[in-house]
């Protein structure tokens, strides 16, 4: 049984293959947190809480209860009663009181795991998955709530959600439903998150945890370049197969908050939800509120098993599109070949030229409709520019699938650009304030998706594009973040909903989309990485990883964004050189070879490659086919990190059985007389023989010895590796 409830313990234990996490019932009222780790068989643990030592439970000392709540390990956190840690709820009264005390007051236990309304979440056969339901009331305000656990019996994760209902008579208003507390004691621990910006996303940083409050946090209306909605704690020295991790992931794609605070006592509170500034949720009597779902993993083995069980979790929990154990099609995108500047004439002539070099879809980026010919205008405007694409995109996609090739288009459904039709004609479906300039930002501002009517508009818009062509994918991207937050639809005392509203309405129509085109490939995008997390993977297989698709500066970007995510999530092409945004220039072996590690695909002008660039290019998709089932299903391990001061940067893939692995290595900058090196290689048998390159190795011996990698003679030199067991 994964949960079980020692009733006279007054104890849950939930128990995934390798971890226990366990919740005490104090006082016939509290829920505290007892423990989460290894995983442990006897739930006579209930010492752990200590609850005859100063500050006694509230039944021992009535004097003295402030202290209590605000040292105790609590399980959800609530605002006004004494507890001054961050809190992880906080609801206004009618009257405008903020404060609230919810009492334990019973538990379900059921098969399965239940459905998010309106949310990305992951899903669960009834066999492999179970859910506490842990109920709570507040008799003065007439709230219920319900904290949920769903617990996997087949990797190493527990989700978390909370539900909050109103059962009184009165209006009140949620000020902060964060999803996920975890209370520990401190064991001097690092925090690791993921940080950047455009063109430089998810970079891993690494900070010791000291007193106070460390948290990263987007309230851009969108999960951002700037932040993930990740957050782990690791115990000092932690590497990537030894120490204890404690992580934490957002099944969201809006404002968030991830937080570790250390308090005067030593305690470590981790926090994650979503973000409570600019957040306020009008609930009415008879109605209830879900907080997006949390991933929690617990580590004993390092970073690389909690990557792995993340990879796992989302591969065999998350992503629902038939496309996930597919090939994906090799793909050739015009943007940075053309930008704007493209006509039916040019767009065939590279789809002509990347047909014959064996590259399977052909995607029409950004620029095709309206009259959109710069970043100024025309979003919203989804029909065709005759004066570029002359016979349309109906005919145009018959075209380019006569080459051989499918066809993909790109579309930015939440934008809304001031020089439209769609904005001459709807002023206020933009998001504004009234009376207050809306900023711009690229040029455009962006859509109310609050409003069904909105919604249900732009749907049919993009629909009708897709239903008139011959389209197999669509890349949805989202240029721009949020400001001037105001809905002409909502009344005063419900605009700090509308950025979570924004986020379900970008929800419903993802649903919507890939419910009447269920082959469609979708991938996410925005302007880069922006909205690179696990609620979009709940609808597109894989999301355009970052506008910078230089290959060095790329290492450093999917070394991080493959820390939570498979390869086969992470959208990487290769473009021309000087690179446009580093002005790099690498060799178009290692482009190659990076992009390899991601869904591979070319962002540049086929007819400009030289007759060597051309046989290289039909090589690298030779290679990729032969290789992409391992690398879309393979367990990853990080071998070196060229961020933390090596030269090189190395990761590897191996299949389930130990019988084939992919190996990835590449030297950024060359240095002069500098003798070669031995990778180790992680993940296979020990007892295997392997062959690379004609040559055999047991299995122990590429662990513990090392492949040999011989000096660069220039900088930037990529090296893959195919080891085979014999
Ligand atoms: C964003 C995307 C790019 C490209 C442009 C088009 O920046 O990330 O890949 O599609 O928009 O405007």
């Amino acid at each position: 049984m994964a949960i079980i409830y020692d009733e006279k313990e007054q104890v849950f234990m939930l128990n995934t293959p390798n971890t226990t996490y366990a919740i005490a019932v104090t006082d016939e009222t509290y829920l505290c947190h007892l423990y989460y780790g290894k995983k442990i068989q006897d739930s006579h643990i209930r010492y752990l809480l200590r609850e005859d030592e100063l500050p006694f439970v509230p039944s021992k000392n009535f004097r003295e209860k402030n202290t209590f709540l605000d040292t105790f390990p609590m399980e959800y956190p609530e605002t006004g009663m004494g507890d001054y840690r961050q809190s992880a709820f906080c609801v206004r009264d009618a009257e405008g009181h903020r404060a609230s005390a919810c009492i334990y007051k019973g538990y379900e236990i059921k098969a399965g795991k239940p459905k998010l309304p309106g949310m990305p979440a992951t899903f669960a056969e009834e066999d492999v998955c179970s859910t506490l339901y842990l109920h709570c009331e507040d008799p003065v305000l007439g709230l219920r709530l319900c904290l949920m656990y769903s617990v996997f019996e087949d990797v190493d994760v527990i989700t978390r959600s909370v539900r909050v209902e109103n059962i009184g008579g009165n209006p009140v208003y949620l000020e902060k439903v964060l999803t996920a507390c975890l209370d520990m004691a401190d064991q001097s621990f690092e925090w690791v998150s993921l940080c950047g910006a455009w063109a430089r996303e998810r970079h891993i940083q690494r900070l010791p945890v000291g007193y106070g409050r460390q948290n990263v946090a987007s309230f851009r209306g969108e999960s951002s370049h700037q932040e993930q909605p990740f957050i782990a704690l690791a115990t000092k020295g932690a590497g990537e197969e030894e120490g204890e991790i404690y992580a934490m992931h957002f099944v969201y794609s809006g404002n968030f908050l991830a937080q570790v605070e250390k308090n005067a006592y030593g305690y470590v509170r981790m926090t994650m939800g979503i973000h409570p500034e600019g957040f306020t949720w009008k609930l009415e009597p008879g109605n209830e509120f879900t907080a997006p779902e949390v991933v929690m993993t617990y580590s004993c083995q390092g970073f690389g098993k909690m990557t792995r069980t993340f990879h796992e979790l989302y591969r065999n929990h998350l992503i629902r599109s038939p496309y996930l154990h597919k090939a994906r099609p090799v793909l050739i995108n015009n943007w940075e070949a053309t930008y704007f500047d493209f006509d039916e004439k040019k767009l065939l002539e590279i789809a002509r030229e990347a047909s014959e070099l064996g590259i399977e879809l052909f995607v029409l980026d950004d620029g095709w409709f309206g009259k959109r010919n710069s970043d100024n205008c025309s979003l919203g405007d989804w029909k065709v520019n005759r004066e570029k694409i002359p016979s349309g995109i109906g005919k145009l996609s018959k075209e380019i699938n006569a080459l051989g090739m499918k066809f993909g288009i790109w579309v930015e459904p939440e934008m809304i650009s001031p020089d439209s039709d769609l904005f001459r004609a709807h002023p206020d479906w933009a998001i504004q304030i009234p009376g207050r300039e809306i900023t711009q930002s690229r040029c455009q501002y962006v859509l109310d998706l609050s409003r069904d009517e909105i919604v249900d508009y732009i749907y049919e818009q993009i629909a009708e594009v897709l239903r008139n062509a011959e389209i197999s994918y669509v890349k949805w991207d989202m240029n721009r973040q949020l400001t001037t937050i105001g809905s002409a639809a909502l009344p005063a005392d419900r605009q700090g909903e509308l950025y979570h509203r924004y986020v379900l309405g970008v929800y419903r129509l993802q649903e919507r989309l890939i419910t009447e085109f269920p082959d469609l490939l979708l991938e996410n995008c925005s302007g880069g990485g922006a909205r690179f997390d696990p609620g979009m993977l709940y609808y597109s297989p894989q999301i355009w990883c970052s506008d910078d698709t230089d290959a060095v500066e790329r290492l450093a970007i999917q070394e991080g964004t493959a820390m939570l995510y498979p390869l086969s999530c992470i959208g990487a092409h290769v473009s021309a050189c000087p690179n446009h945004i580093v002005g790099r220039v690498t060799p178009f072996e290692t482009r190659g070879q990076v992009a390899m590690a991601g869904t591979f695909g070319y962002e540049l002008d086929v007819t400009k490659l030289s007759e060597e660039e051309k046989e290289q290019v039909k090589e690298q998709i030779q290679c990729y086919h032969m290789y992409q089932e391992l690398i879309r299903e393979g367990d990853y391990y990080r071998l070196l990190s060229s961020q933390q001061m090596q030269r090189a940067d190395a990761w590897m893939v191996v299949d389930r059985e130990k019988k084939k692995a992919l190996i990835w290595c590449v030297t950024v900058l060359n240095a002069p007389n500098q003798d070669g090196f031995f990778l180790k290689l992680k993940g296979l048998d020990s007892e295997k023989i392997y062959r690379i390159n004609e040559k055999e190795y047991q299995g122990d011996v590429l662990m513990n010895c090392g492949i040999r990698i011989k000096p660069a003679t220039k900088d930037f030199v990529s090296r893959m590796f195919y080891a085979e067991c014999i």
